[in-house]
């Protein structure tokens, strides 16, 4: 969102104040957000009340003589997109019909960026057969995505499909529709969550990671456009949009998906992130059957797990794929760099990110370091989104030089 420019235009519903908040999402984001507005939807929210939040003046009147030049126009030009947040239906039947009568309908008319419509209507009104078919002539049309509506209650107390998605998720459909494209092309394979070893049939030994970098990164990396694989120990999140999502247990089951994902000779994929916290050991000889209490506390002896980075590493003989790795580790950042750095060279990996471990399993942030061979960058705190962003920006950098 950072530096795009957000055309938000405001239709007349009573979900119109909700359309406040995701002004708010995206101006805290870092984004420009130019607000419009219907005259029906300026008698449910203020027009005062967006422009403080914006900073921008509120675009109601395409006559308004002050205005210089067309403002529609003007609004379109700058647009990296262009929301309707909440869409009547009055609003989804003029679009689809071409109409600019108004400075909204004019401006997605004139806009060539990508047009996002959040519709908020009574169910019944969603479910006609009239609205239906305008929905689908403007699907057909191309360019334009509808985010919503769910199903919930709506104004009046009644409940059904024609609630307006939430702020926070129109927010990121908006994020993921002006994120750049750089990804587009490559592919891209992200390892993420722990991994199981098996004990017995129910016991294994396990860590506490709980995937969310990985799947921040492939979540990510999907929305800049990469076709990416996700190749995903036990956890409980839902797979990202537009992800080829595969389930592995252990270690060796996350190996043999790796390979298959990569080739024998590397070249399925343009890079590999290991953000799975893949088991160093595993029990050598799991028991079939459950093991009983009666016989005392058992002694398991574990065996060595394959190094999946590592060999990768090691086969790797030209500069692809891009190998990115994660060094989590107790101790203070000296400690934790100095470990992200042996493993950069002993490992052969383009990429390390050092992470402390208290301040980063399972949290929603984290603080990492990213190391290179030509040095590393200080540590630096972020949400894990914000953090597989700046990775990518590392990981997109090297794939171009390659
Ligand atoms: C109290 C009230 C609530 C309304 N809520 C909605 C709504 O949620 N969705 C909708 O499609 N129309 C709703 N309408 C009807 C629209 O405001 C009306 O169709 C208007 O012409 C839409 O104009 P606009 O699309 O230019 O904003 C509501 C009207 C009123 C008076």
């Amino acid at each position: 969102m950072k530096g795009r420019t957000v055309a938000l235009a405001i239709t007349g519903s009573v979900a119109a104040y909700k359309a406040v908040e995701v002004a708010r999402l995206c101006v805290k984001a870092g984004a420009k957000v130019l607000p419009l507005m219907t005259a029906s939807a300026a008698r449910f929210v203020g027009p005062v009340t967006l422009s403080g939040i914006t900073g921008e003046p509120v675009a109601i009147d395409m006559w308004d003589p002050a205005y210089p030049g067309e403002m529609h126009v003007a609004i379109a030009a700058r647009a990296d997109v262009v929301a309707i947040v909440p869409a009547t239906a009055d609003v989804i039947a003029r679009i689809a019909q071409g109409r600019a009568d108004d400075v909204v309908t004019a401006t997605v008319l004139c806009a060539r960026a990508p047009v996002a419509i959040a519709p908020a209507m009574h169910p019944n009104m969603w479910s006609h057969p009239a609205v239906q078919r305008n929905v689908a002539e403007i699907a057909r049309q191309g360019r334009t995505t509808f985010i919503g509506p769910v199903h919930g209650e709506v104004a009046s107390g009644e409940s059904g499909l024609g609630r307006m998605e939430e702020p926070a998720r129109i927010f990121e459909a908006l994020a993921a529709l002006v994120a750049p494209r750089d990804l587009a092309g490559r592919r891209i394979v992200v390892t993420a969550g722990p991994t199981h070893e098996a004990i017995d049939p129910v016991r294994f030994l396990g860590n506490r990671s709980s995937g969310k970098m990985g799947f921040a990164i492939a979540a990510r990396a999907a929305s800049r456009g990469a076709d990416v694989t996700l190749i995903a120990g036990p956890v409980a999140l839902a797979t990202p949009p537009g992800v080829s999502r595969v389930d592995v247990e252990s270690a060796e089951e996350m190996q043999r998906a790796v390979d298959r994902a990569l080739g024998d000779d590397l070249s399925r994929a343009d890079a590999l992130v290991m953000a799975a916290a893949v088991a160093d050991f595993r029990p050598s000889a799991p028991s079939a059957i459950k093991i009983k209490k009666d016989a005392g506390a058992p002694a398991i002896a574990l065996a060595k797990n394959p190094d999946i980075l590592a060999s990768v590493g090691a086969r790797r003989s030209g500069a692809r794929p891009v190998l990115v790795g994660f060094a989590l580790e107790t101790g203070d950042d000296a400690t934790v760099l100095a470990y992200a750095k042996k493993k950069l060279t002993e490992k052969k990996v383009d990429l390390v990110v050092a992470n402390a471990a208290h301040e980063s399993l399972g949290h929603a942030a984290s603080r990492v370091a990213i190391v290179a061979g030509e040095g590393a960058e200080p540590f630096s705190e972020g949400t894990k989104e914000a953090l597989a962003d700046r990775i990518l920006d590392r990981l997109a950098a090297l794939a171009a030089r390659r």
